[in-house]
């Protein structure tokens, strides 16, 4: 069973699906992995160690030709026009913010998984991407706001004067936002952390964190465990009960988001200006709008004297241990997606596991089984 990883080539992105160690893992199992050439090196994994482990480097048609062929982010159309028919893509689609891929995907005899539809169930949280790159957007958010923030996180006493611990308030509670409390946790701030979840308290509490509390009128507690858009006027509440808390806040990272939709506005204008000068906002909902209306998607800004980071991927400044992680998640789910048959690994039916069923992307050929075996 023959996989291929092609280099990325979305623009800043650092990241590569496989690694050398996972590779070699893989290829034990039965695999043949084949590398587009250079694919790991913005990530520190240089062709030699993939070689090393059994990969064949090979160039960018030969890796797009494979039966499968396995990504971080959306292909381009170019891309899609490389793969084989009955070919299986594994990506990012980056569904929500859809640029006319699913339609020319739609026009080829391919079959797509969706990473992002990876089920938020436990038997698939070791294939998860969406939560190990949260995860390292979480902690990379908050060196980030500690490199850019002129004072220090901790408590310092010191001969040449004292420094009180940097008042932290994350804003959301998903994967990020728990990384987020974890990481300014060790660093010594004081965390304060708001979530419209009410179930998330337990786990801020859990993280040295306090938990502020507000009554917006109405639950936020939407379908499979993320949130819901609030009405208008809880919109209006939620933001005028944040804003005393905000403005103390000498740093925020802010990582609410609702799947496929705006971010909701949880910082305003008003408060950035109520903020002291020098502190720092890391939005990381800068992709769909940004929790503040002044971030700047993928720009730094400063505005009323406080800095306002609208970096969108996060995971690729952390590229070697994010493409670790990934590569991890995709060998998983290889795991699933086929058996040992006689002659070697086969192809299972991918509708049989609600895993690769809920990740299948209409392409209008998937429905034909054993097209791909
Ligand atoms: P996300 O990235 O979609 O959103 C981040 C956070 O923002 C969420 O906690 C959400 O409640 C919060 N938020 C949204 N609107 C808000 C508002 N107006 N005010 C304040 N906070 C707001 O979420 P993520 O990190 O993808 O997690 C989604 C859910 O999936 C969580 O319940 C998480 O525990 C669950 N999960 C389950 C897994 C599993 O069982 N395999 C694995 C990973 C996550």
């Amino acid at each position: 069973m023959k996989i291929g990883f092609p280099k990325e080539t979305a623009a800043g992105e650092r990241r590569v699906a496989m690694t050398p160690e996972v590779a070699r893992r893989l290829i034990g199992q039965g695999w043949q992995v084949l590398l587009e050439e250079g694919a790991g090196a913005a990530a520190h994994y240089p062709d030699d160690s993939y070689r090393d482990a059994g990969v064949e480097i090979v160039d960018s048609a030969t890796a797009w030709g494979a039966p499968l062929v396995a990504k971080v982010r959306r292909p381009t159309m170019d891309e899609i026009a490389k793969l084989a028919e009955g070919a299986i893509l594994i990506a990012f689609l980056e569904m929500c913010d859809d640029d006319g891929t699913l339609a020319a995907l739609a026009g080829r005899k391919v079959q797509m998984l969706a990473m992002e539809r990876i089920p938020r169930i436990s038997r698939a949280q070791s294939m998860d991407a969406l939560s190990s790159q949260s995860n390292i957007a979480g902690y990379r958010a908050v060196i980030e706001a500690a490199a850019r923030y002129g004072r220090f996180f901790p408590l310092m006493m010191t001969s040449a004067g004292s420094a009180k611990p940097a008042r932290v308030v994350v804003l959301g509670a998903g994967v990020a936002g728990l990384q987020a409390i974890a990481t300014a946790r060790r660093l010594g701030a004081d965390v304060y952390a708001y979530d419209i979840r009410p179930e998330t308290r337990e786990q801020i509490e859990s993280l040295g964190a306090k938990a502020i509390e507000l009554d917006v009128g109405e639950s936020g507690t939407g379908e499979g465990g993320y949130a819901k858009e609030l009405s208008d006027e809880a919109k209006a509440r939620q933001q005028q009960a944040l804003a005393d808390e905000l403005a103390k806040a000498h740093v925020i990272v802010s990582t609410a988001m609702i799947p496929c939709r705006p971010a909701p506005v949880l910082i305003t204008e008003e408060v950035v200006q109520r903020m002291r000068e020098g502190s720092v906002i890391v939005d990381l909902a800068a992709a769909t709008g940004g929790n503040c209306p002044l971030t700047e998607r993928d720009a730094v800004v400063e505005k009323h004297g406080v800095t306002l980071v609208g970096h969108t991927n996060f995971p690729s400044l952390m590229a070697s241990d994010a493409s670790a992680f990934y590569a991890g998640n995709i060998r998983n789910l290889l795991d699933i997606m086929v058996e040992q048959g006689e002659g070697g690994l086969a192809l299972k039916d991918l509708g049989e596991d609600e895993i690769t069923a809920a990740m299948r992307v209409a392409t209008g050929h998937e429905e034909k089984e054993g097209d791909n075996a």
